[in-house]
């Protein structure tokens, strides 16, 4: 069993020899604190299910921590005696006789999640994050089962903290709305491009990132005007700066290794627009779907594993286990109708994918205002196309290298914006995902259905989920989500 928890998005993930038996994040269980940094009870329940740990393991390792801490004057939680792992597991039910507990380093945590999730024999890891121990951004060479570390840039220097300094700069919560940052990168110019370079960052080539002071605490950047379009211009200024010292990280780390496969992990890679501005410089690339801090529970257990999993699908959660009500819902859909669906296992990762989904017509005007009142949200915000994998290149320009995209995390130019306005962000993109014969068997037939009534081969999926809560996970969840929104969920 490994544990992530105490910072954000706690979770547990569940291994026995090469099979994933379970993940799941802490939000989705009992009081559903969004990224909830603590251990639901729950969620614990959940887990134990499973059946009983022979290992422990958590993923990072806490001294480090303490010292970087201090060093951050976060003195209170350096010096909290709750948080030592042992202590803490125990105090959430994690306590078993002759079972011994294992810490990793936070980075090494994700690499591992990576790598041993992938398809390589040999790759090279890129771990970009806000803040673990004391690595920031780490490039290491993974070779025969074997991960050495190449190169670490450390606290404070973190491009992940400076996007996160802006999201606050720009009114948003940090480490939970850097998505609406990138969201309204598409609406502004990066005019403060230079401005900021010039002011924070010190260096940021060669796969260094150097920033010229400590943001940890914010910036005090101001706009010319505080007009809603300057948040707009600062969302995409910043978002250009990351994706420009993104691609030097990553040429650097091609320059430090042979392999022409890529592993991107830590939070930095849930940047689905940057991630699209790299896609050319690799023959391949992974990212597991959970590649943030809730992921490294499955990381901290296989680095103890030291091993690859067999990995078949981010379905890892909670089980809702119920037939998928393919042409029920077809019939809903085709009449115009907007409706749930909460089926099978959640997820892990935040991405909704056709097990906690809700689903619409993606085609013709009026849409998307009709989803966003059902989900209360910025009326401006774009919805993503879940689509069949063989359909995509049809209406879709998938970036360079980037054959299919079943976990959301690339952008593509849409071929056909004018038929499909609701899943269609102002630049003109999309966040795609692609839906294949091995993925989820109950999504994929929908979809299928969908073609065969519709010859529209696309639904738009977003996430099932009552705002500022996190998505539906059970069967109690769903039918408060069908109460509170008059919307039937399946
Ligand atoms: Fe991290």
């Amino acid at each position: 069993m490994g544990v992530s928890a105490l910072f954000h998005d706690a979770s547990i993930a569940m291994i026995e020899d090469d099979q994933i038996l379970f993940a799941g994040h802490s939000e989705r269980y009992g009081a559903k604190v969004k990224l909830d940094q603590d251990l639901n009870p729950e969620l614990v329940k959940n887990a134990l299910q499973y059946g009983s740990p022979d290992e422990l393991v958590w993923y990072e390792n806490h001294w480090k921590k303490r010292r970087r801490q201090v060093y951050a004057g976060e003195y209170k939680q350096a010096f909290s005696l709750d948080s030592f792992p042992k202590k803490y597991l125990k105090k959430h039910g994690l306590s078993f006789k002759n079972t011994p507990l294992s810490t990793f380093d936070h980075h090494y945590s994700h690499a591992c999640a990576g790598y041993y999730t992938s398809p390589f024999k040999d790759a090279v890891i890129v771990v970009i994050d806000a803040i673990g121990e004391w690595d920031t951004i780490t490039i290491w060479e993974a070779k025969d089962q074997k991960i050495t570390k190449l190169h670490s840039t450390r606290y404070p220097h973190s491009l992940g903290l400076l996007y996160t300094a802006f999201t606050v700069n720009i009114g948003l919560k940090p480490l939970h709305e850097e998505y609406i940052t990138m969201g309204m990168a598409g609406y502004g110019e990066p005019v403060y491009y230079e401005q900021i370079r010039d002011k924070y960052v010190e260096w940021m080539g060669n796969g260094e990132f150097k920033l010229k002071m400590n943001v940890h605490k914010g910036v005090d950047f101001k706009p010319k005007q505080d007009t809603a379009q300057s948040m707009y211009d600062i969302a995409a200024s910043i978002q250009a700066l990351t994706e420009d010292a993104l691609f030097n990280i990553m040429r650097c780390a091609q320059r430090k290794t042979k392999s022409k496969n890529l592993v991107f992990m830590g939070g930095v890679a849930l940047n689905c627009k940057a991630n699209s501005t790299i896609s050319n410089l690799w023959d391949n690339i992974w990212i597991m779907p959970s590649p943030g801090d809730s992921g490294n529970s499955l990381g901290a257990a296989l680095a103890k594993r030291n091993e690859w999993v067999e990995w078949k699908t981010s379905f890892l959660g909670y089980n809702i286990d119920r037939p998928y009500p393919v042409k029920d819902i077809v019939y809903e859909l085709s009449k115009n109708k907007i409706c749930g669906v909460a089926n099978g296992r959640a997820e892990f990762g935040p991405r909704a994918l056709g097990h906690r989904s809700l689903l619409a017509d993606p085609r013709g005007p009026g849409i998307k205002d009709r989803v966003n009142t059902i989900k209360k949200r910025q009326k401006f915000r774009p919805f993503a196309p879940a689509i069949l994998e063989e359909h995509v290149h049809d209406y879709f320009d998938m970036p360079k290298g980037v054959e299919v995209s079943p976990y959301m995390q690339f952008t593509a130019q849409c071929k056909k914006p004018h038929l499909f306005p609701a899943i269609i962000h102002v630049d003109g993109s999309s966040r795609v995902q692609t839906v294949g014969k091995n993925d989820s068997p109950g999504f994929r037939a929908l979809l299928e259905e969908w073609y065969r009534v519709t010859e529209c081969p696309m639904l738009l999926n977003t996430s099932l989920n009552i705002r500022g809560k996190p998505m539906v996970n059970d069967e109690k969840d769903a039918e408060d989500w069908e109460k509170e929104y008059n919307v039937k969920v399946y």
